[in-house]
């Protein structure tokens, strides 16, 4: 599907500011009580923490949860938490921690997507209008072309949101396009007050309304569910006509994210709003650090358990922490978690140096260079203390004036910086530097808006320049205006900054479970604080959208189909091979890519409403998840509010009806349960097709599926037997072929010797 609709570009000062004040510690906790039918009241609990005062705990109370689930927030004492902790009802209480949106560096990104037309031939769009996807976000630019209304039946009447008025949003700026908005602003309020700082000296537009200022939330809504817009582009790139995934389906805005980020307490008030409101689907392109704490000490894991235990779908982002093992985040397997990719879409700035040789580079340079410029590496202009080495990155004010006036600037940008590559060419750009040749040491072919004349060029790139640059008298560049590539290489390939499987909370369930593009995708952009209508950004953030524009056509089409139905039906049809039939590599290297770079693969939209069968499960299936991964009858019925109980023993993890199977300690063998459901032809036979991983003995019984009729289910059994021991993880795939269907679920072991223990 087309991205288009979009906006990139915050602040990196009150980036800054953020980073300063996460040190300070948290006085607000939140309080998680469980489903709503489990008792206990919140006001008792807060006056009892207060030595009985009523008008105490008022005065700390900063949330109420009742709609979807139980719970609140509160300003509390350490001591008060833990005693709170301890109270009959109470689940978890944990720190109102901060959660960052999954844009690279939103500033940084500003990204225009034009390729893969997820458009699924012979579906129309009908009965999409009467799927509402909730964004839980930074809110939304209502006025954008991109949420124009025109067109649009009457809202839904079960629809029971509200269009909340604040700050230059009234409860008209709805429309029958965006039919909702919210904001929660008081988990941010009690942690940052919204501060007065010294460093604050930039002043950027905020609104305490629904109203987007950054421009993330717009977004990656429009990514998902954009109308159509013929002139999209970004300063005349990427120009042409775009739309979201699904371009009839209803927008509910749930703004939880500030300057800063999104803080726990106030993404728990919006999913118990979102469930209520009656969203179909909620997309969340956001998540804690990495590694992710547990799943009941996490607004996102829990929001996101209720509102599918209700039958509805949740896409997150799997993280932009790049190729760590284990960085993925948003792991619970309730969750549908999302890796990027690239798309077959470039934006090449060629750097002609002054010996004719010109070489590519990657921006969003619409500046026109009208003749070569002497050219220096920044190591040779450090000022004053800075070393050589220093300023060759560039840092703030690490480049004299004098020797960088006038010239183009060679900087480096190191693999593990958190820098913005954005900052350097403002750097570049105080020290009197008219362009800026940026040496990426991770390669991530990210396009930056630079605000000079500027490329991001690869190492070996990088290394030619410097090389001329060395051994030339009077060394020059001309850095050209960025040109849109279409089909110029690979794609999809796993983008170098994707967070990376295996789950680090629960090995035996894999994440991120399916990729989409993320790298340089244009969609619509808040004017707030940049005067653009649309914008390029990269990230996780933009390809979760991708993947909720999807989970809309499914919606449309199968209203009564469960959240794992639907996960399934696009994990088992994704392709692990990219456009040349070849399998799907990582950037930047270009090495073969495994299920912990993108989970099943990439999706394949014209598959996915005729999956064949499906991996479905219930609330009743996470349940047994949690009894798996060890929760005891009195932890689940306090989540649940109902009387279920673990079996004893409980089955391992492995065995919940994931659409993908994992055995990360394969001892001698073992045998893992999956049950799948016709949704096919009514009389089908499906035959099992395995790979197996590299030095394991897969057998699946019985081989054959035989189905008489629709909705039928039939259970299997895959035995895993080591025949020769590897020491990390492999993969293979087991798919389910009928005539007219492929189901294929990938299949990852880790061997461990039976004297080993946990690793
Ligand atoms: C909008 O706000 C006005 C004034 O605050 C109020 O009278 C009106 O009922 C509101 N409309 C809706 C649809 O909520
Ligand atoms: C290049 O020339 C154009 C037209 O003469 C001018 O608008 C532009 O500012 C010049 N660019 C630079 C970097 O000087
Ligand atoms: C900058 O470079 C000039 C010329 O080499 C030198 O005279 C001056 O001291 C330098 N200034 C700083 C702050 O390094
Ligand atoms: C430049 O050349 C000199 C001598 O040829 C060498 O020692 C130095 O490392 C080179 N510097 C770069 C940046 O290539
Ligand atoms: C796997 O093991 C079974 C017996 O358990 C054997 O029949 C089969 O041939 C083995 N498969 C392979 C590929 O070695």
């Amino acid at each position: 599907m087309a991205g288009r609709c979009s906006f990139a570009i915050i602040l990196w000062l009150s980036l800054l500011l953020a980073e300063a004040r996460s040190s300070i510690s948290s006085e607000v906790y939140v309080v998680y009580m469980g489903s709503k039918s489990y008792r206990g009241d919140p006001e008792e609990i807060l006056s009892a923490v207060h030595g009985g005062s009523k008008e105490k705990g008022r005065a700390s109370h900063v949330y109420s949860y009742g709609n979807s689930f139980r719970g609140f927030a509160a300003k509390l004492t350490e001591e008060q938490a833990l005693k709170m902790a301890e109270m009959p009802g109470v689940v978890s209480v944990f720190p109102n921690l901060k959660r960052r949106l999954h844009t690279t560096h939103s500033w940084d990104f500003m990204g225009l997507n034009a390729d893969a037309a997820m458009e699924i031939p012979g579906f129309s769009t009908k009965n999409q209008e009467n799927v509402i996807i909730g964004f839980i976000d930074t809110g939304i630019w209502p006025e954008s072309p991109c949420f124009i209304d025109e067109g649009m039946p009457p809202v839904p009447s079960r629809w029971r949101g509200v269009c909340e008025a604040g700050d230059s949003f009234s409860n008209s700026s709805c429309n029958k396009k965006v039919i909702g908005a919210r904001y929660y602003l008081g988990g941010y309020e009690a942690e940052e007050e919204m501060a007065e700082s010294p460093v604050n000296s930039v002043k950027n537009v905020n609104f305490k309304s629904p109203r987007d200022s950054s421009g993330h939330g717009s977004h990656t809504a429009s990514t998902a569910a954009g109308s159509y817009v013929n002139d999209m582009n970004y300063n005349g790139l990427a120009d042409g006509g775009a739309r979201g995934g699904a371009p009839m389906a209803r927008i509910a805005v749930y703004k939880a994210c500030w300057d800063s980020g999104c803080y726990d307490a106030d993404l728990l008030a919006a999913f118990d709003d979102a469930i209520k409101d009656g969203v179909d689907i909620i997309s969340i392109s956001l998540g804690p650090e990495s590694p992710q704490g547990d799943y009941f000490n996490d607004a996102i894991s829990i929001g996101s358990f209720h509102a599918v235990s209700k039958g509805i779908v949740v896409v997150s982002s799997a993280g932009n922490v790049g190729t760590t093992r284990g960085s993925a985040t948003n792991l619970a397997p309730w969750m549908f978690t999302v890796a990027a990719s690239s798309t077959d879409r470039d934006f090449v700035t060629d750097v002609k140096l002054g010996n004719g040789v010109k070489l590519a580079g990657v921006s969003l340079n619409t500046i026109e260079m009208n003749s070569s410029v002497q050219t220096i590496a920044a190591s040779d202009a450090n000022a004053g203390y800075f070393t050589p080495y220093q300023s060759s990155y560039c840092l703030e004010s690490s480049l004299n004036r004098t020797k960088a006036r006038g010239k183009v600037l060679i900087c480096k940008h190191s693999e593990s910086s958190s820098e913005s590559r954005l900052e350097k060419s403002l750097v570049v750009k105080k020290a009197g530097g008219v362009g800026l040749i940026l040496i990426s040491e991770n390669e991530d072919d990210v396009a930056v808006p630079f605000i000079i004349p500027a490329a991001t060029v690869g190492v070996e790139n990088g290394d030619k320049i410097l090389s001329y640059v060395n051994q030339t008298r009077r060394p020059s560049s001309l850095i050209l205006p960025t040109k849109t590539v279409l089909g110029s290489r690979t794609a999809p390939q796993v983008a170098a900054f994707s967070s990376r499987g295996p789950n680090s909370l629960t090995p035996e369930i894999l994440k991120p479970d399916i990729m989409a593009p993320g790298l340089n995708i244009l969609a619509a952009w808040s004017p707030a604080n940049k005067k653009m209508k649309f914008n390029i950004l990269s990230g996780t953030s933009m390809s979760c959208p991708h993947i909720t524009g999807l989970v809309a056509l499914i919606k449309a089409v199968y209203p009564s189909w469960s959240p794992a139905a639907i996960k399934s039906a696009i994990m088992t049809t994704a392709t692990t091979l990219n456009k040349n039939g070849r399998p799907i590599s990582e950037e930047p290297k270009g090495k073969t890519a495994d299920p912990f770079s993108y989970g099943s693969g990439f999706p394949v939209p014209a598959n996915i409403l005729t999956p064949g069968l499906i991996y479905d499960a219930q609330p009743s299936d996470y349940k047994a998840f949690l009894c798996s991964i060890g929760y005891d009858d009195n932890s689940l019925q306090q989540i649940t509010g109902d009387k279920s109980v673990c079996i004893q023993p409980s089955p391992s993890a492995s065995n919940l009806n994931y659409p993908s199977i994992t055995v990360p300690e394969l001892k001698n063998s073992i045998s893992i349960e999956r049950t799948v459901t016709n949704v096919g032809n009514p009389r089908s036979i499906y035959r099992s097709v395995v790979h197996p991983p590299s030095g394991i003995n897969v057998t699946v019984i019985p081989k054959f599926l035989v189905f008489s009729r629709y909705g039928e289910k039939l259970r299997f059994t895959v035995n895993f037997r080591v025949e020769v021991p590897s020491k990390d993880y492999v993969f293979g795939s087991l798919s389910w072929k009928s005539e007219d269907a492929r189901v294929t679920s990938p299949l990852v072991v880790r061997v461990v010797s039976s004297s080993e223990g946990l690793m």
